[in-house]
């Protein structure tokens, strides 16, 4: 798709609903994302989550989607202690979530990790610029490759990041609240899809996180994130008019009630 210039679609999706109305719409990728430990939990950063949950998620996404991409997220600290760990935990989210791929936060720090999974087949995709799994170094989450250097976050390092990511076997890479004109470098550089969010128009596809996207957060959304729907306030006037039912004795109407006896 990058080589014929088709933008890729991507989408979290956490459950079963969610991921069939995705899929039905021509959603290429589904990403179980990390992200659940706040959209799902109501924490405040991803750093709570753990494989066993990403798995229950994954087991529900995948009985939904016929045609996507499923792509696992690999929760804090479940890839960083060794190879060997990461190795036994992407095998965990394939064999027992059923997804098709797995995703990593950082560069050239997991590139050795990238290697060792990828060389069991199992595809990796990377996730640089904004990663959220390193909010204490970030000091929030903050946009990155601003400035000019090679330390964590900074530009030069970003595009070594990515080099190093595709080097070491990524098959796409998720570019993460960066500035349009480095996301546009990156993109041109590596030969494999990027996926953009908050990175600009100028990535080989874009991704967003579902309640971002479909406006089912109770706060305004980030910047980047276009509210394509108002499920919140749609699912507040649902609710709403459904208590005032029932308290006014509306709701079940004789309809909604079973027959006494049964149809001969
Ligand atoms: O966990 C997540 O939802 C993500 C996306 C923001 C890319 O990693």
């Amino acid at each position: 798709m990058k080589a014929q210039h088709q933008p890729i679609t991507m989408l979290t999706a956490y459950d079963f609903p969610f991921a069939r109305i995705f899929d039905n719409c021509g959603i290429d990728a589904l990403l179980v994302g990390d992200s659940l430990a706040m959209v799902i939990r109501g924490e405040d950063s991803t750093l709570a989550v753990t494989i066993d949950e990403v798995i229950y998620h994954t087991r529900a996404v995948v009985r939904a989607r016929r045609r996507a991409l499923v792509v696992a997220d690999m929760p804090f600290l479940s890839y960083q202690v060794s190879p060997e760990e990461a190795l036994r935990n992407a095998g965990r989210l394939i064999k027992e979530g059923g997804a098709e791929a797995v995703k990593l936060e950082g560069g050239i720090a997991i590139a050795e990790t990238v290697r060792r999974i990828s060389a069991v087949d199992i595809p990796v995709m990377g996730h640089i610029g904004l990663t959220p799994q390193s909010i204490h170094r970030m000091g929030g989450h903050r946009v990155q490759g601003r400035t000019s250097g090679r330390a964590p976050g900074c530009r030069e390092r970003l595009l070594e990041d990515a080099a190093a990511l595709e080097a070491a076997g990524a098959f796409a890479i998720v570019v993460e609240g960066v500035p349009p004109s480095l996301a546009r470098e990156i993109s041109h550089r590596v030969s494999v899809p990027t996926i953009g969010i908050g990175a600009g128009p100028d990535c080989d596809g874009q991704v967003l996180v579902m309640h971002d996207m479909l406006g089912l957060g109770e706060s305004t959304p980030p910047r980047f994130a276009k509210p394509f729907a108002h499920l919140w306030n749609d699912a507040a006037a649902a609710a709403t008019a459904y208590v005032r039912e029932v308290k006014t004795l509306a709701f079940p109407a004789p309809e909604h009630c079973y027959r006494e006896t049964r149809r001969s």
